[in-house]
C-alpha cells in the first residue's frame, strides 16, 4: 500500500532530511513514526501526500508513483488520504459541523449527504453534540478529534496523522488515540508521527528514525513480545 525505495530528501540549500528510507506498509497496519526533533517524520508523512517529493529513490502509495504524479492527479491520490496535520487547522468562521462537511461539498457531495455523513463521523470521535460549536470554544483535544472527524469523514484508505497528540493532556492525548484506533480496528491503514513515549508501549509497529535514517523498525506479533527486523 505504501512503499519507499531508497529514498533521499534534500531541502535547499544542503539539508538532508531523509537519507536512503526503505519501508513498506501493509494494508491495515497501524504505524507509529518516533525519534528526536529535526529526525524527518513530518517529512516522510507529507511526502505520502505528495506534499513533498523524493529527491532520490521511489514512493509508492496506493499505485501512485509520487516522484512522477502531476498536479492533476494529487485530488485522486489524496481521495485516499485522511490528513491530520498541523498546518491544516480548523476553520473558525464556521461551526463545527461545516468544518467537516467540507471535503464532501468540495468533493461534489450535496448538502443533504455532506451533513449525514459529517454528524456520523462526529459521533465516531465523540463529539456530535459539539456540531453547532465554533472550533474556538473547543479544547485543544476536542479540536484535534473535531480534525479527524474532518479527515476520516471522505472514508479514506490511509490515515496520515503528525503528532496528533503535541500540546495535550494524557486524557485528551489517550481519547484521540482512541479516535485513531478505531478507524485501524476497521481496517484503515494509518501512520502516525508521536514523541509521546507511552503510544509506544501500546503499537503494534514502530519505526525510529534519527537524522533521516530508519535508525530501527520493529512489528509486534503479540502484546508481549517484538520482533526486531534487519
Ligand atoms: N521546507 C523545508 N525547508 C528546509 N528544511 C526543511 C524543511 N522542512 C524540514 N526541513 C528540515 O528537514 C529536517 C527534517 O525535518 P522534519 O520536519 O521532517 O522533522 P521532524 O522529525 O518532523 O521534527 P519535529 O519532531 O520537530 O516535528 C530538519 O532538519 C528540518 O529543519
Ligand atoms: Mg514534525
Amino acid at each position: 500500500m505504501i512503499e519507499f525505495q531508497q529514498v533521499s530528501k534534500q531541502y535547499p540549500p544542503n539539508v538532508t532530511a531523509l537519507s536512503d528510507i526503505t519501508l513498506k506498509v501493509d494494508k491495515g497496519e497501524l504505524v507509529f513514526l518516533a525519534g528526536p526533533s529535526g529526525a524527518g517524520k513530518s517529512t516522510l508523512l507529507k511526502m505520502i501526500a505528495a506534499m513533498e517529493r523524493p529527491s532520490e529513490g521511489t514512493v509508492n502509495v496506493s499505485g501512485y508513483d509520487i516522484g512522477r504524479i502531476k498536479n492533476s492527479g494529487l485530488p485522486y491520490l489524496r481521495r485516499n488520504l485522511g490528513l491530520i496535520f498541523q498546518q491544516q487547522r480548523l476553520l473558525d468562521d464556521r461551526n463545527v459541523l461545516a468544518n467537516v462537511m467540507l471535503p464532501l461539498i468540495v468533493c461534489g457531495a450535496t448538502r443533504g449527504d455532506a451533513e449525514r455523513r459529517a454528524r456520523a463521523a462526529l459521533d465516531k470521535v465523540g463529539l456530535l453534540d459539539k456540531a453547532p460549536m465554533s472550533p474556538q470554544s473547543l479544547s485543544g483535544g476536542e479540536q484535534q478529534r473535531v480534525s479527524i472527524a474532518r479527515a476520516i469523514v471522505n472514508r479514506p484508505q490511509i490515515i496520515l496523522a503528525d503528532e496528533p497528540t503535541a500540546n495535550l493532556d494524557r486524557e485528551a492525548a489517550n481519547k484521540v488515540l482512541d479516535a485513531l484506533k478505531a478507524f485501524h480496528a476497521v481496517g484503515v491503514t494509518c501512520l502516525i508521527s508521536t514523541h509521546d513515549e507511552q503510544f509506544l508501549d501500546t503499537a503494534t509497529r514502530v519505526i525510529y528514525l534519527d537524522h533521516g535514517r530508519i535508525i530501527e523498525s520493529w512489528r509486534r506479533t503479540t502484546p508481549h513480545s517484538s520482533q526486531v527486523m534487519a
